[in-house]
Parts: C-alpha cells; structure tokens; sequence
C-alpha cells in the first residue's frame, strides 16, 4: 500500500534529485503535494524548480504550495555557492506551464493533515524546517495526523557543511528546527554522518548521464556542476546526495542503520549557531529521534537510479 506523504523541500539540485525518485514512484507514495519554502535559494525560484521538476517528471498531478520565504527568527541565507543561481546547477528546466496553489504551505499542510486519519501522512522535509514548524506552532492538533517525520538535517560526527559546527538546513532555521524535535513526534533525522557516505562518484555520475532518459541527463548536469564546486571546496570526488537519502529511506529503511538519540538544537547566534547536539549514548527512553548512522551506498545508489530510470 502507498505511504501518504508531503515532501517539504528547497530544490536545490539533490533536493530536484530526490523529487525525482520519489514522483517516479507512484507505487510507494502517494505524494499529498510537495511545498517549498526558502533555502537553497529564495522561495521563489525553489517554487519554481519544483513546478518545473513535476513537469519533467511527469507529475503535474501533484501540487506544488509555495511557503514561508523567510525563517521563523533569523533573516533568509541561502545555498547558492553550491546549488547556482538558478538553484540547478547547470541544469536548464523549461519554465512552468502552471502556477503553484494560492494555498500557503502552511496551511496547506495543515488541513492536510488535519482531515487524515491518525498517524497516516508522512511529512519528508529536505530543507529548513520552518513551514513544518510554522505549522505545528499554528496548529498542534495535526501532529495526530503525522505518521512519522523522515529528514535531511543535522550534523554530529560531521560537524558542518555551512559552518564548522552546523548543518545547511538546521543553520537556516535554527529555531524551526527546535520546534520540530520537541515535538514529541516520531522523527527520523538523517544528517551528514550518514548523507556524506552517498556520493555521486565519476562513476555513479556516469550511470546518471547513460540512463537514457531526459530526467537521468538533467540530472546528471545539476549534479556535475555540484560535483566540480565539491572538488573546488572539499577537493572531494562526488558532492554528497542528501536529500536523495530520505526518499531511499522510505523506500528501503533496511539499507539504513539508525540509533535512538536525543537530538537538541542550538538556536542562538555565534560559533553554534544551528550545531544539533545528537546524544546516541543517553537513556533509549529519553530519545526524541531515530539518528542515521550508516547507509549502504551501493545499493542506495542502484535503488535511486532504477527510480529515475523509470521517468
Ligand atoms: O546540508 C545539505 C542540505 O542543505 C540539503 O538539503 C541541501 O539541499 C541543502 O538544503
Ligand atoms: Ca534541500
């Protein structure tokens, strides 16, 4: 049976990347609409790339609900030293045909789940966690409605890809993301320990730029360009895929490791701004979240490009 979900998202290159597995898979998801909110880049060229990403995909059945273009406290930063400008990459998406709801994300999410059943929507967020907080502050009843929060986020043995000590998406909205892991609800937080373990290799990059379809070579032109300011940065070979990893985690959790942890966050300004304190080692009873340790790479890898494939 499908897993109702709503992907929250900052598309950003691998946030495009994981739209794609996920719309290819209609099996698995039935995607309730994806929202964006800013990121990457400003909400309204993420808002944008997401229409344009559900047209390549096929998907123009799946609504797209603009969200909050600013973090709840902290003035907007972005992404776009790795992303571009145009948040693609070297990608080139036709523009739109159609425009997103008139429906604010927020409130887009909360009827969403306000009218399902107990515990059926699962909400995928890959970017800053503000329209996820932002609706949980205005609305606390919906939190029945949430199956479980699956993530991109955080940072423990990592440190930090935005600053030495934190994560892009926690940085971004330090706040949003305290509001979310004191929730009480079922979280799944997948940070850098694990998303950096994923990397689009010359190899993986290849197999992206061979699979034959129009949605393998755009991504395979986002990615390249992720790839070569990875090399510039990080003198890595690959840009790691994160937001890629929590479509392939609802779609195969089993290729993942997790451990219960207590995860709080650091929202005042300075050195920690945004660091997740991730606690694997206190009492199971007192986690308020599953933390990704470990992800097989290969396999993950294979199950992302078949989906693509599939477009
Ligand atoms: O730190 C990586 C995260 O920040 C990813 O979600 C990427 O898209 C950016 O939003
Ligand atoms: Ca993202």
């Amino acid at each position: 049976m499908s897993r109702k979900v709503i992907f929250d998202c900052d598309p950003g290159v691998d946030d495009c990347i994981a739209l794609m597995a996920a719309l290819a898979s209609p099996d698995d998801f039935e995607v309730l609409g994806v929202s964006t909110v800013a990121g990457n880049v400003r909400l309204e060229v993420c808002t944008r790339n997401a229409l344009a990403l559900t047209a390549l995909a096929g998907r123009e059945d799946v609504a797209v609900y603009a969200g909050c273009p600013r973090p709840m406290v902290e003035p907007a930063i972005a992404a776009r030293h790795i992303h571009g400008e145009t948040g693609l990459g070297a990608a080139k998406l036709p523009d739109p045909e159609r425009a997103a709801s008139d429906i604010h994300a927020v409130d887009f999410i909360i009827e969403a789940l306000r009218g399902a059943p107990a515990g059926s929507i699962t909400l995928a967020p890959t970017g800053p966690l503000t329209n996820i907080a932002v609706a949980l502050v205005k609305a606390p009843d919906i939190a029945k409605g949430v199956r479980e929060i699956v993530l991109m986020g955080g940072a423990r043995s990592e440190g930090g890809n935005i600053t030495a000590s934190a994560e892009f998406n926690i940085y971004a909205d330090p706040h949003a993301a305290r509001v979310v892991f004191q929730s009480g609800l079922p979280i799944t937080a997948i940070g850098l320990d694990t998303t950096l373990q994923l990397r689009c290799t010359p190899a993986r990059h290849e197999a992206l730029k061979t699979l034959g379809n129009a949605a393998g070579e755009v991504a395979a032109q986002m990615i390249g360009h992720v790839n070569q300011v990875y090399g510039e940065i990080y003198g890595a070979e690959g840009a790691a895929l994160h937001d890629p990893c929590v479509v392939a985690y609802l779609l195969a959790p089993k290729l993942f490791e997790t451990a219960p942890a207590f995860i709080d966050v650091e929202t005042r300004a300075g050195l920690t701004r945004g660091h997740t304190s991730v606690d694997v080692y206190g009492p199971a009873e007192d986690a308020n979240a599953s933390w990704a340790t470990r992800l097989d790479a290969e396999k993950v890898f294979a199950l992302l490009l078949e989906r693509i494939g599939r477009l």
